[in-house]
């Protein structure tokens, strides 16, 4: 018997192109899992009327480990209209099956490396005052908390009476107390203490892992007070069972300004649902963007690994594929970093490292080509062929 079951999902587009390619990986660097395909994602939805079905979830609890590609969504109108004709009008709801399995599993902590490759050209560059330029080595990982603030969902447009009644009895609501409910949306960011602790001691437990001198909360205390003053108060307190660890604060919007000064100074940032959102993006972009970003969801029982891109639908047909596996790959690499398989980990991502530095086997996206049919035609290399790549550096 495998020593580990992986739930796999590639889901919708370019999912499907991208999670085959971690697999082969994964075989060479000598994993040994059994794979169970699970489906997610638009097709389930249209024939389905469910994104995530039962049996994926029922997958999930059991195995407790899932490798994720990307699914499609849609606003709620188109998603309605694509479902198959029996089962329109039955007041089925579009949700994210990745909010879903999210919440469902409270994948709580969210942790996204943002780590540069030497000699990938698509790393960030800054123009030093004597005019040459400078390519910090960034190595950042940004840990998102994953089920609560801002994205938990709570939100209404033209709000029930007594809700409308709750929020009158703040004294600030005074000045929207006169907006029409239909003129009227609210979203609820909520914070929870046992959350907060649980995403920032991860954020800690892998400085001390790393060897790194501090983490930094990135939230916005000064305004947000009450969300944001719990999150950085929680910090504080968790710090302290870190001595060796710094903690040090910044703003979301001074930080992300400071992205562009001194990004190589930030190696583990931790932050609330949305703005953990906007800077793992963020600092992404500056080691390769899409292609590169991974991430992991993880519970304490249940994991789920993907890349941050979507399903691209724009290249799903081409054939040969041609988009980045490696953001694919590298969260494969994250699964067996949870798993305990830290050394093949280390193997796969020293056999990336090594493929971006040679230069030689490129896909589109790091020769900054727009994309599309003709890409292999001007030189690009296709997804299976950056993977084959990777392969060769394993053996
Ligand atoms: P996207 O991430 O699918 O693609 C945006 C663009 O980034 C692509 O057109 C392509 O130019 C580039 N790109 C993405 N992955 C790449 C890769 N591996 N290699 C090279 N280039 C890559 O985002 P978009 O177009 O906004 O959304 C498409 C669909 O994906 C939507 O239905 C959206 O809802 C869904 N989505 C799903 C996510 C998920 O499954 N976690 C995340 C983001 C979007
Ligand atoms: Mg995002």
């Amino acid at each position: 018997m495998a020593k580990h079951t992986v739930i796999t999902m590639p889901g919708d587009g370019i999912g499907n192109q991208v999670l085959p390619e971690s697999l082969r990986v994964l075989k060479a660097a000598g994993f040994d899992a059994e794979y169970i395909h699970a489906v997610i994602g638009w097709e389930s939805w249209i024939n389905e009327g469910n994104a995530l079905p039962q049996r994926t979830i029922d997958l999930l609890s059991k195995h407790k480990l899932g490798l994720f590609g990307a699914i499609t969504s849609k606003p709620n109108k188109a998603a309605q209209a694509e479902l198959k004709p029996e089962l329109q009008g039955k007041g089925l709801v579009y949700y994210s099956p990745i909010v879903t399995m999210r919440q469902k599993f409270n994948l709580d902590i969210c942790m996204r490396p943002c780590i540069g490759f030497t000699g990938n050209p698509l790393n960030y560059i800054r123009k030093r005052v004597d005019d040459d330029f400078d390519e910090p080595q960034i190595d950042t990982t940004v840990f998102r908390q994953n089920t609560e603030g801002m994205y938990a969902g709570i939100e209404w447009t033209n709000p029930p009476e007594n809700v409308r009644a709750a929020l009158a009895s703040h004294p600030k609501f005074k000045a929207f107390a006169s907006v029409p409910g239909a003129d009227l949306a609210v979203s609820v960011r909520i914070i929870t203490r046992a959350a907060s602790r649980r995403i920032v001691t991860a954020a800690f437990e892998y400085a001390k892992e790393r060897g790194f001198k501090g983490v930094t909360i990135c939230e916005k205390p000064n305004v947000v007070r009450e969300t944001s003053g719990m999150m950085e108060e929680t910090a504080k307190e968790v710090a302290k069972s870190y001595p060796g660890i710094a903690l040090w604060s910044t703003n979301i919007d001074a930080q992300l300004m400071w992205l562009n000064k001194n990004p190589e100074d930030y190696n583990v940032i931790v932050a609330s649902n949305l703005f953990g959102d906007i800077l793992s993006d963020a600092f992404a972009g500056l080691v390769g963007g899409l292609g590169f970003a991974a991430s992991g969801n993880i519970g304490d029982e249940v994991a789920v690994f993907e890349p941050t891109h979507g399903s691209a639908p724009k290249y799903a047909e081409l054939d040969p594929p041609i988009v980045n596996p490696i953001a694919m790959i590298l969260s494969a690499a994250m699964m067996l970093d949870h798993v305990g398989e830290g050394a093949k980990a280390d193997r796969i991502r020293k056999a990336i490292a090594d493929v971006v530095k040679e230069g030689k086997v490129r896909t589109y996206d790091m020769m900054r080509l727009s994309g599309g049919p003709k890409a292999i035609s001007q030189g690009a290399a296709s997804t299976v062929q950056m993977t084959d790549a990777i392969l060769e550096r394993l053996r």
